[in-house]
């Protein structure tokens, strides 16, 4: 019989564990419970402490439904999911762009529309073009790949907070030409925050953070024989730039719209922006976020 204190209750909580007979979930298992202790014991966790963090878990649990994921969004505002998505990034087989969060608003089932197309239904800001290449690793082209993308409107609304979940705007699935080639006009979505009306957002106010995420639009891009990416990219000159409050934004995925002399769409201010898809490994298992109808259908 050992003498348990806060020091070894740990090797004891990690022997009783050791029969665990995957040895994936006895390395995540291990890890979390000697960095719990380490971390229960640095802060000197009170009981009462410990009680509202279990209440905490338990409000997010409690606003999870078909459509809203709030323990993701918890792991997006402590920065867990960017942690995530950067390792993610790096167990490619080649380097390609950089991933960002899939975020709550992307939908299977947007229309598919031609190159060129605005993804916008009726809009009141003016147009830009986005466009550019999706290639390999190499600058190879990869024609006929799926781009898929979706933003806020100029008030920084998604389709299904500013209208009923039938409704599909500011979203579209294109196919790039044979050159890798992908082009679209939109008008330039605004920032907007996350949901702050749940636990999550109580906690991110108790921090006296602002919640807001800064103008971006998200791409989805697949081709076969290569890597999903999920990824979007952020106007630079949004007050938010610095401090999305998801820990989306990285300088690699920064973007301005201007005049560009050889925008498929000549007249419109634009911006460029060319993907690179590393090729596909055993290893690509998962998608970087997830959207909470995946979770029904695993249930
Ligand atoms: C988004 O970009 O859509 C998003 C990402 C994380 C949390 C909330 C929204
Ligand atoms: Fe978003």
């Amino acid at each position: 019989m050992i003498d348990l204190d806060e020091n070894t209750v740990t090797d004891a909580t990690l022997a009783q564990m050791s029969t665990t007979s995957d040895p994936r979930l006895k390395e995540l298992m291990d890890a979390a419970v000697r960095h719990m202790h380490a971390f229960a014991r640095e802060v000197n966790l009170t009981p009462a402490e410990w009680l509202t963090g279990i209440s905490i878990l338990t409000q997010v649990g409690k606003a999870c439904t078909d459509v809203r994921q709030e323990f993701i969004l918890l792991s997006d505002v402590l920065g867990l999911s960017a942690v995530v998505n950067a390792l993610h990034d790096k167990k490619a087989k080649e380097l390609g762009t950089q991933s960002s969060l899939l975020g709550p608003f992307f939908r299977e089932g947007a229309p598919e529309l031609p190159l060129g197309a605005n993804i916008v239904r009726n809009h009141t800001a003016p147009e830009i073009v986005l466009y550019g290449r999706v290639t390999d690793n190499n600058s190879n082209p990869l024609p006929n790949a799926l781009v898929q993308v979706w933003q806020t409107d100029e008030h920084g609304w998604y389709d299904v907070q500013a209208h009923d979940d039938a409704h599909m705007d500011m979203r579209g699935n294109f196919r790039t030409d044979a050159h890798g080639n992908y082009y679209f006009r939109t008008v330039r979505p605004l920032g907007y925050s996350i949901p702050m009306d749940g636990p999550v957002g109580r906690l991110v106010k108790m921090q006296g953070r602002h919640g807001m995420r800064p103008s971006h639009v998200h791409m989805l891009i697949t081709a076969s024989g290569y890597r999903e990416l999920v990824s979007a990219l952020y106007f630079g000159d949004d007050p938010n730039i610095g401090s999305d409050t998801v820990f989306g934004v990285s300088a690699s995925l920064v973007i301005d719209a201007k005049d560009n002399a050889d925008c498929p769409i000549p007249g419109l201010k634009s911006v460029r922006y060319d993907f690179r898809l590393p090729r596909a490994a055993d290893n690509d298992t998962g998608r970087v976020g997830a959207d909470p109808a995946s979770f029904k259908a695993a249930e």
